[in-house]
């Protein structure tokens, strides 16, 4: 099977992007991280990819202040430059316009702490325990141009517990993200998910179950 190319854009501790490299070091995952890219220079996630001599790129958005398009241009030019299959979306803490969605149709996912369409947004975590919610969970979606609303590929669920905390709840969620990422980018390297409208296929998808889940 021929290696997909990935390009991570990330903006922080790159847990995410961590979890992808490890993958594809332990052979779960067919794919080639080709470029890390970040808008802040001290994104510790640029160092992890150093670590594994993977490409990493800074590019400032310092210049770009309400010109978001001709920033997604410049990642956009640096994604093709290292021959980008997909784009995955790992702590990237900027709104993304049409110019990168349209340069990448249903090639851009992302991942996000609650169980969407639950919980878009910022702070999703504490919002979840606020709510009172007896589950949460976190997402992988392929991204279009609104916040958070893109065809959902996989879920994950966790239940929220009596003393959590937002960190503890958070710290729960993340497990899971670790694993989905990765399994949503194999799919998609495995030419297993077609988009329908806002519908996801994924060949040889779950078509049963008598699974129930109750919490408490
Ligand atoms: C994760 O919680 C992810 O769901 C959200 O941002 C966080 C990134 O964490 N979009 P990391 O940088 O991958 O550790």
């Amino acid at each position: 099977m021929k290696k997909i190319k990935i390009g991570v854009l990330v903006s922080g501790r790159g847990s995410n992007l961590q979890a992808v490299i490890d993958n594809i070091g332990n052979g779960s995952l067919t794919a080639e991280v080709a470029v890390v890219i970040s808008d802040q220079a001290d994104a510790y996630a640029l160092e992890r990819a150093r670590t594994h001599n993977i490409p990493a790129v800074h590019i400032s958005a310092r210049d770009y202040k309400g010109k978001r398009e001709e920033y997604d241009g410049l990642l956009v030019q640096e994604l093709r430059k290292h021959g980008v299959d997909l784009v995955i979306l790992a702590g990237f803490m900027r709104i993304i316009t049409g110019t990168l969605v349209k340069a990448f149709p249903n090639r851009i996912m992302n991942i996000h702490p609650a169980l969407l369409p639950s919980f878009p947004g910022l702070h999703v975590q504490k919002a979840a325990i606020d709510h009172g919610v007896k589950f949460s969970g976190c997402t992988v979606h392929f991204v279009d141009e609104g916040m958070d609303t893109g065809p959902i590929i996989i879920q994950a669920i966790v239940p929220v517990l009596d003393n959590d905390t937002e960190d503890t709840l958070a710290a729960r969620i993340l497990k899971q993200e670790h694993r989905i990422f990765s399994r949503a980018i194999q799919l998609f390297a495995e030419g297993k998910l077609t988009v329908e409208g806002r519908i996801v296929k994924v060949a040889g998808g779950r078509t049963e179950s008598d699974d129930h889940l109750f919490n408490p």
